[in-house]
């Protein structure tokens, strides 16, 4: 099976040999100071430079690499290394079950953004806005999950809406997304079901305090909410309540200390809604629900 490939001789001449097992000790060592889970990022690296599964490589310890697969690999451990999200590396990621396209020029999807498709899809809603749709995660795994949808994904950047687009090809629901470039909702003039988003409500206050792996490499304009975190939330309060229909609902994610004040906001917003703050796996405030 590997008898084509020409193994690695001139490249790294200060090693003694260059197999698979090899390049997973070094990748896990290399990576120890950067990671709590070097050797699986290790493998997940070398799989992505081979081709072949974490399965595969696992099992063929002995194949030797090949001078290319060194170098692209030696190249995304140095990156991975100097704090580089392991997703924009291989480009894609997980989310729902589903895999997704990534660049930096979109947020990378976070395990907690499930709870917001999950409230989302027990209210069976049969049309959708998501304000903020970055890699489309939300928008898609929604399409997917709820066959007849039909769906508008807005986000500000360009780049954001490209990606987007792609994951929705990818999994066959294209024809039920429409990516508008635009600030929150601002074209739609509704009535619809449902306004879901993940916005930016990172406080400005607290820019600092992130972890330098998202402060340097993901999207600023995905991430920062301003004052407290609330400018995008306040205004799409406002555009929500434009857009949705009598018994329609809004479902945001904020951020774990931001409920007592969100809350707040949305009772001032929507005085005769219904208004609740739900938690994520780990416990912590994590959802707004506005029921109209
Ligand atoms: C936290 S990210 C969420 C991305 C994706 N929905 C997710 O859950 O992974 C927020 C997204 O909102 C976009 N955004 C920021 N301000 C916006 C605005 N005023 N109108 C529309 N989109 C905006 C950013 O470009 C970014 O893609």
């Amino acid at each position: 099976m590997f008898q084509n490939r020409q193994p690695l001789l001139h490249t790294n001449p200060s090693r003694g040999e260059e197999t698979i097992a090899a390049a997973l000790r070094e990748g896990a060592a290399l990576l120890a100071p950067a990671t709590e889970t070097a050797r699986l990022e290790a493998e997940v690296l070398l799989a992505h430079v081979t081709g072949l599964t974490r399965t595969a490589l696992l099992a063929h310890p002995e194949r030797p690499l090949t001078a290319d697969e060194w170098v692209r690999y030696r190249d995304l451990l140095a990156r991975r290394r100097a704090g580089v999200p392991l997703p924009y590396l291989t480009g894609r990621v997980e989310f729902f079950g589903l895999e997704f396209v990534v660049t930096p020029e979109v947020l990378i999807p976070r395990p907690e953004t499930e709870t917001l498709v999950e409230r989302a899809l027990a209210r069976d809603p049969q049309t959708v806005v998501d304000v903020g749709t970055g890699s489309g995660c939300v928008a898609v795994a929604l399409a997917v999950r709820l066959p007849r949808a039909r769906i508008y994904a807005t986000d500000l950047s360009r780049a954001a809406l490209r990606v987007a687009a792609t994951n929705a090809h990818r999994h066959g629901v294209a024809d039920r997304i429409r990516f508008l470039q635009a600030d929150l909702a601002s074209p739609l003039k509704g009535p619809v079901d449902l306004v879901v988003s993940n916005p930016p409500y990172v406080a400005e206050e607290e820019w600092a305090s992130l972890p330098m792996s998202v402060r340097e490499h993901e999207p600023r304009l995905a991430l920062d909410g301003g004052p407290g975190g609330l400018r995008v939330i306040r205004r799409l309060l406002g555009d929500a309540a434009r857009v949705l229909r009598p018994g329609g609902a809004l479902l945001v994610e904020i951020g774990a200390a931001q409920g007592p004040a969100v809350a707040a906001l949305a009772r001032a917003a929507f005085p005769e809604a219904q208004v609740r703050i739900h938690p994520d796996l780990a416990g912590r405030d994590r959802i707004l629900e506005v029921v109209l």
